[in-house]
């Protein structure tokens, strides 16, 4: 598991051309959905794509100690027997959710209206991290929580026998929170009501209209209301994950600041709530083209083609665009290094929360390899040096995270000198072909000996 074993420190040498075909892995958060909500029904709901990273196989070992059966076919295909709304059954064992903070929050609300007790931990990133944002609202429905101070891991939650269902306003822009009570909502009686001000990933409420739910999403002028009917029977679906956008942001962006690139990645999930990079990429001028626009699954889906684009320029972010492209700003960074002026990004304390404070540790290796970069506590702008002149050269700390680290590495694709991270192994976690695939593409990315 990240973090529990050895470091791996990396190097990437500036490169030649990037070129040939991206296949990157499944989406992590529908991954994690298929195998949560696959457990909350009655019946085998049938997983293909499923990403295969830490993350979600600590969700899928999960969903096994609350009574699932679960099970991978050597093709890759998963099988989820689910016990049923309200069924999970009481784990022997600690939870143990690795470097997700997905996979937690979506657990203990899929947990919380359940009479069973139960201990979650995680890694040392994930023992750090905010949980009162999900416990706050579950206390709503009857669950307790008992934790560290500040809210942290190891937790132990007490699932309440008799819920009642909630009307909860999410205070912060969290796809997670939102998740956290619809899932909880799901063996409460009657309506549970969330109300999001700003719109974040929509994968929970589709899925749970797939899987049967009566479920609505209203937008009004209090924001987006969604209201669930609790007590529903799930029926077990067939699930063909798309590949993940935010995977899809390393190679893309790769691509653009590397002389010469001409790199596609296909069958990427390109929902609204989700596509927030691409546009901001092409406002900068990137020559990013979406090729045979579909949908599979109930997702848009496209090819994306990326090619080096070094007129890019610098541009404000819209903020209430941040929710939709939040897992991408450390690798927009590296890009906006690559352009000519400021990108300016506003709007997105959010990413101080994250499996690391990901402006901080950004914002110091950016300015170890002679970026500018200046920061407050919800904004961070880079001065972009045009396309070509980062001098690189430094060594950045991942912190556990990894999309800290595979922007660095991207990073170092496109410097004058080498740019290296204290350790990769973070990137197992959501993107474990994240070498070989880079590496078939032309990037010169080694491991050094500890
Ligand atoms: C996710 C929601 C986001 C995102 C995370 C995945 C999800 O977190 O950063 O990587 O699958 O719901 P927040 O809900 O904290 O914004």
């Amino acid at each position: 598991m990240s973090g529990h074993g050895t470091p791996i420190p990396m190097t990437s040498t500036p490169c030649g051309p990037l070129a040939g075909v991206a296949e990157v892995p499944g989406d992590k958060s529908i991954s994690h959905r298929s195998l949560i909500l696959g457990a909350m029904a009655v019946g085998e709901t049938v997983i293909t794509g499923l990403l295969e990273g830490e993350d979600v196989l600590d969700t899928a070992k999960a969903m096994r100690a609350f009574g699932a059966e679960v099970t991978r076919d050597e093709d890759g295909t998963w099988h989820v027997h689910g016990v049923g709304v309200g069924g999970f059954a009481e784990p022997d064992n600690v939870i143990d959710c690795g470097n997700s903070g997905t996979g937690v929050r979506l657990i203990m609300g899929a947990m919380a209206t359940c009479p069973i007790a139960v201990t979650f931990t995680g890694d040392a990133s994930l023992n750090k991290r905010p949980m009162a944002r999900v416990t706050d609202p579950l206390a709503l429905f009857g669950t307790q929580a008992v934790g560290r101070a500040g809210g942290r891991l190891p937790m132990t939650l007490v699932g309440v026998a008799d819920p009642v269902p909630v009307r909860y306003v999410v205070p912060v822009p969290s796809a997670q929170v939102k998740s956290a009570v619809l899932l909880a909502g799901l063996n409460a009686p009657g309506q549970t009501v969330v109300i999001e001000k700003e719109a974040t990933r929509d994968h929970t409420e589709r899925m749970l209209q797939g899987f049967g739910a009566e479920i609505t999403t209203e937008v009004t002028e209090e924001g987006r209301v969604i209201t669930l009917t609790g007590r529903p029977e799930l029926k077990p679906q067939t699930i063909a994950v798309p590949r993940d956008p935010s995977s899809a942001a390393f190679p893309v962006c790769a691509a653009l600041i590397t002389p010469g690139s001409d790199v596609l990645v296909p069958g990427i999930g390109l929902n609204p709530t989700r596509a927030g990079l691409f546009t901001t990429l092409r406002e900068m001028g990137a020559d990013l083209t979406y090729e045979n626009e579909r949908i599979e699954g109930g997702e848009p889906v496209a090819d994306l083609r990326a090619r080096y684009s070094p007129d890019m320029q610098g541009i404000e972010v819209p903020q209430e665009r941040a929710a939709s492209m939040i897992d991408e700003y450390p690798v927009l960074s590296v890009v906006a290094a690559n352009a000519q002026g400021t990108t300016m990004m506003r709007g997105v304390k959010e990413l101080r929360v994250k499996e690391s404070d990901r402006i901080e540790a950004m914002a110091s290796g950016l300015r170890a390899c002679g970026v500018t970069v200046e920061d407050g506590p919800d904004w961070w702008s880079v001065a972009g040096l045009g396309a070509g002149n980062v001098p690189g050269g430094g060594t950045c700390a991942s912190h556990l995270d990894h999309r800290i680290a595979m922007s660095f590495l991207v990073l170092g694709m496109a410097s004058q000198q080498p740019v290296s991270v204290d350790d990769g192994s973070p990137i197992a976690t959501s993107f474990p072909i994240f070498e070989p695939l880079m590496g078939g593409l032309g990037a010169a990315l080694a491991r050094e000996a500890g």
